[in-house]
This record gives C-alpha cells, sequence and structure tokens, in this order.
C-alpha cells in the first residue's frame, strides 16, 4: 500500500492526527516552560525570545513545520469526523454514551476555537496587527520587538485580553485532554495499560492549563509587574 493510500485509511488518519498531536503537544508544553520565564525576571524572557529570533532561517523552517503539523492535523480530524458521520447516517434513537466525556464530544467545536485563537494570538503577539490598547508603543523600535516582556505584561493588565486567553486555554485543557489520551491508544504506547491511558490526558490538561493561565493571571492580579 503506497503512503498516500495509507494516510487515507481509518487507520492511517488515526496514526497522522496522533502523530502530529504529539508534534503540537510537544510545542505546547515548550512554549509553555518558555513562557514561564516571565516570573524569573524580564532579562530572561527577552534573552529567550532574542535567541529564538536569532535563529533566522531555523526559525521560518520550524514554524513552516508548525503550521504543515496543524494543517495535517485538522485535515485528518476532518476525514476522521466525515467517516464517522457517513458511517452512521441516523442517530440512534437513545444515544448513551458510556465511556465518552463531555471533552471527548467536543472534540471538533474546541480544536476549531482554538484555530481561531491561535490565528488571534499569532496577529496579537507576533506579527503585532492586533493592539487594541496600545500595549507595544513603547516595545518595538522601527517595528522590531525588544521588549517582549514589556508586551506580555502591558496586554495582560487590560481584562478583555486576560479573559479571552484564559478562555481559550481552558478549551485547550479540555481538547488536550480527551486528544492526549486518545493518542497514546491510537499509537499503542507500550508499556501504558488503560488507568495510565486514561489518565495521562488530563493530567497533562491540568499541568497545562495551570502553567498557561498563571502568567497572564499574575500579571492581570499584580503578582508580575
Ligand atoms: C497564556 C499563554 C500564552 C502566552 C503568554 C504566550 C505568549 C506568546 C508570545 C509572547 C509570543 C511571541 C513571541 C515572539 O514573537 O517572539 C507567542 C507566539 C506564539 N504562540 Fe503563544 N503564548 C501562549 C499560549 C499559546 C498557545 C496555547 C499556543 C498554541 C496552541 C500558542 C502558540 C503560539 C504560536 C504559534 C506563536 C508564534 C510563534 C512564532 O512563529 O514566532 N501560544 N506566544
Amino acid at each position: 500500500m503506497s503512503l498516500g493510500t495509507h494516510l487515507k485509511s481509518s487507520i492511517g488518519e488515526k496514526t497522522l492526527m496522533a502523530v502530529t498531536g504529539v508534534f503540537l503537544l510537544l510545542f505546547v508544553i515548550g512554549h509553555m516552560l518558555g513562557n514561564l520565564q516571565a516570573f524569573v525576571g524580564p532579562e530572561y524572557l527577552n534573552a529567550y525570545a532574542a535567541k529564538l529570533q536569532s535563529l533566522g532561517p531555523l526559525l521560518w523552517a520550524i514554524r513552516l513545520f508548525l503550521l504543515g503539523t496543524m494543517l495535517a492535523h485538522i485535515w485528518a480530524a476532518a476525514r476522521v469526523v466525515r467517516r464517522s458521520v457517513t458511517a452512521r447516517p441516523v442517530k440512534y434513537a437513545m444515544q448513551k454514551d458510556i465511556a465518552t466525556n463531555f471533552a471527548a464530544k467536543t472534540m471538533l467545536i474546541s480544536g476549531c476555537l482554538i484555530l481561531v485563537f491561535v490565528v488571534y494570538h499569532v496577529l496579537h503577539f507576533t506579527s503585532g496587527n492586533i493592539d487594541p490598547i496600545g500595549a507595544f508603543a513603547d516595545t518595538h523600535i522601527a517595528g522590531e520587538k525588544i521588549d517582549i516582556y514589556g508586551m506580555v505584561i502591558t496586554s495582560f493588565q487590560h481584562w478583555p485580553t486576560t479573559i479571552i486567553y484564559s478562555l481559550a486555554m481552558i478549551l485547550l485543557c479540555m481538547h488536550i485532554s480527551h486528544g492526549a489520551s486518545s493518542l497514546v491508544q491510537t499509537l499503542g504506547l507500550r508499556g501504558c495499560p488503560e488507568k495510565c491511558r486514561d489518565r495521562i490526558g488530563p493530567v497533562l490538561a491540568v499541568f497545562l492549563l495551570v502553567g498557561n493561565l498563571s502568567v497572564p493571571l499574575s500579571i492581570y492580579f499584580g503578582f508580575i509587574s
């Protein structure tokens, strides 16, 4: 079977969704650890951001890889959903969800909303097109970002921005809570029994929720300034 045919099979689609999910998860964990440097001090967060910028073409290669990974994840998810809809065109008269929960049932909607958040987030912090309170005025010189720390602090002192980010982090937590357990099942990771598989998603999701929320909330409530 060719790779193209395999990827369009039910197992191929689920494997692609799981493998791309692993890369996206690694990015989210790495990104959160980078952002937590806001607690250490401005020079650390700014030095980390400057180091990323200095990667030049490699940074663009990483960005393209991430974009491709996201598109492949969405493509595979759309095919899995379409397959499950066409496989059961008529809904059961009485639908009983035994091994499923709210996070599992809303994967499609949480995934779409996370995509909307990522677009908003890149327009906000990376390109600076969204700047509702002029937060970037003193942090950019001739279009160059010189003070990521200042940009982040000023942004999260604005309550609507903090609320948007907090809601997005809750959605991400829900998505990962089911997605991470699901990918462990799809990839059939050895040494991970059913109980461990069911717990790995919620544990990772709470770890990411606490880490990601800690930055905007600490800034908003004045613990970092
Ligand atoms: C409260 C949590 C978050 C904070 C404080 C935060 C902060 C930042 C900052 C400051 C940048 C700009 C870096 C720069 O231009 O040098 C950035 C970029 C980015 N963030 Fe986040 N982020 C958060 C959550 C997330 C999440 C959950 C995702 C993905 C689901 C994400 C995806 C991205 C992406 C794709 C970029 C663009 C990277 C690039 O190409 O330069 N972020 N983030």
